[in-house]
């Protein structure tokens, strides 16, 4: 796991300040992120994409975490920013965000969505049906506006995932499916389109993989559509976008490779499927989320009640858990944690971290040593960057936690924490 700060009085340090003050100052539960973390992830992908000698652009995959900060964070990292609903898109340009690097994702886009990222000018629309490629191009030729797609398809790549963030096979709600034709008809469609231009196309085979051959069997199908495509069509279409999908550490037993490993590994695939094609080698786009921001990210809890059921568990809960971070409940997910008050005492009881939901399933992590733990602790769960706050909610009425950016011993606000008024603000 992540090597432990520590502070002179021996509490967990991240991104140089002392946890025992962000709790003071903040409170529980807290999100935490290592800004310098973000930015490194960020720097370590365009490094190993400027090493290729590939044009590429590395889009923020926004759903994984958002806010105005994260969105000035990725303008300033040079990333370009993908984003799934008018919210995220709303979000990005009131941070300023320069809309041309702005692609839109998304199965079912509504109107709405479309016409204020048409209004935006954003650079890309990643069309994923044939309602959206009649229905986008409708509402452009009435603006009289030109614009940038990619087609979503689907090379029929099964990566070894979780079936819940598994999106490259053939059955897959996502896309227009490249073996059974319609990736074809729908690039036919779209190439007659007027007010399109047809950059390229996008696929994203699934979250949370560590191997390699996923990706690189993805690249073999894509170039061979793009190829057919210049031997019937005599197309030739620039812009490759491979998704998102690295995997990252959550726990020892997770093995990710390093970013530089992940990317080299997809631009040698590219050289090679387009180059013995003789393809003029394309623009790589990719769109990580959660290998940016996940492991950057620590939520702090303040320990309340224990349970001990004697020769079978011991129940420690804590002031949040599935409203602040779902994916245990939905995916089975699986964290590591401290006590960040004493990270470095001797974890000698083996205990279960209860999230505060009044639900079962609201368990945070199973089977955890820890030092004997006592009322008032605070508990650190680490790489909870990624799919934590973005998918945050509201259950059993309990308001989302405060997020904090953490740089050179400094600390900063980017996200309130609600209070009780702002979950009644909308009953009527
Ligand atoms: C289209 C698309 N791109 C990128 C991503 C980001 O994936 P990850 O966070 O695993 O990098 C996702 C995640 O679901 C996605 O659906």
């Amino acid at each position: 796991m992540t090597a432990i700060q520590t502070s002179v009085q021996g509490h967990l340090e991240i991104g140089g300040v002392s946890t025992a003050d962000l709790v003071a100052e903040y409170g529980t539960p807290l999100m935490v992120y290592d800004e310098n973390m973000i930015r490194q992830k960020a720097q370590a992908f365009r490094q190993a994409f400027n090493e290729s000698g590939l044009d590429y652009q590395v889009a923020y995959a926004s759903k994984a975490f958002l806010c105005k900060e994260m969105v000035r964070l990725a303008e300033e990292e040079l990333l370009s920013l993908d984003v799934v609903s008018g919210g995220e898109l709303y979000t990005a340009l009131q941070a300023g965000f320069p809309a041309e690097r702005i692609h839109f994702h998304g199965n079912n886009k509504s109107e709405e969505e479309l016409v204020m990222a048409l209004e935006a000018e954003i650079g890309c629309f990643v069309v994923d049906s044939f309602l959206e490629l009649e229905l986008l191009h409708d509402l452009a030729k009435e603006r009289g506006q030109h614009v940038n797609i990619l087609l979503r398809v689907t090379p029929g790549v099964e990566a070894h995932t979780h079936d819940y963030i598994m999106t490259g096979q053939d059955d897959s709600k996502f896309g227009f499916g490249i073996s059974n034709g319609q990736a074809d008809r729908a690039m036919q469609i779209a190439l007659c389109k007027p007010n399109y231009t047809v950059l390229g196309i996008h696929s994203h085979i699934g979250s949370q993989i560590f191997e390699l051959d996923g990706f690189q069997q993805a690249i073999t199908v894509l170039s061979d559509f793009l190829q057919g495509l210049r031997n019937e069509c005599d197309v030739t279409l620039p812009v490759l976008n491979i998704g998102g999908g690295f995997g990252v550490r959550y726990t020892e037993d997770d093995k990710p490779l390093p970013i530089q490993t992940y990317v080299k590994a997809i631009t040698d695939s590219v050289k090679e499927s387009f180059g013995e094609n003789g393809y003029p080698l394309p623009q790589v786009w990719i769109e990580p989320g959660r290998s940016i921001v996940a492991e950057a990210g620590t939520t702090l809890y303040k320990v309340g009640s224990k349970k001990i059921i004697p020769d079978l568990r011991t129940y420690v809960a804590v002031d949040g858990g599935m409203t602040d971070n779902l994916r245990p409940a939905l995916y089975g997910a699986k964290y590591h944690a401290v006590l960040a008050n004493r990270p470095n005492e001797e974890c000698t009881e083996l205990v279960s971290v209860a999230g505060k939901c009044c639900e079962s399933g609201d368990m945070l992590i199973w089977d955890l040593m820890l030092p004997p733990t006592n009322f008032g602790d605070t508990l650190a769960v680490f790489s909870t960057g990624a799919y934590g706050y973005s998918m945050a909610n509201n259950y059993n009425r309990i308001p989302r936690p405060a997020v904090v950016f953490v740089k050179d011993g400094e600390s900063r606000v980017v996200i309130e924490r609600e209070t009780y008024a702002d979950l009644v603000r909308l009953d009527r």
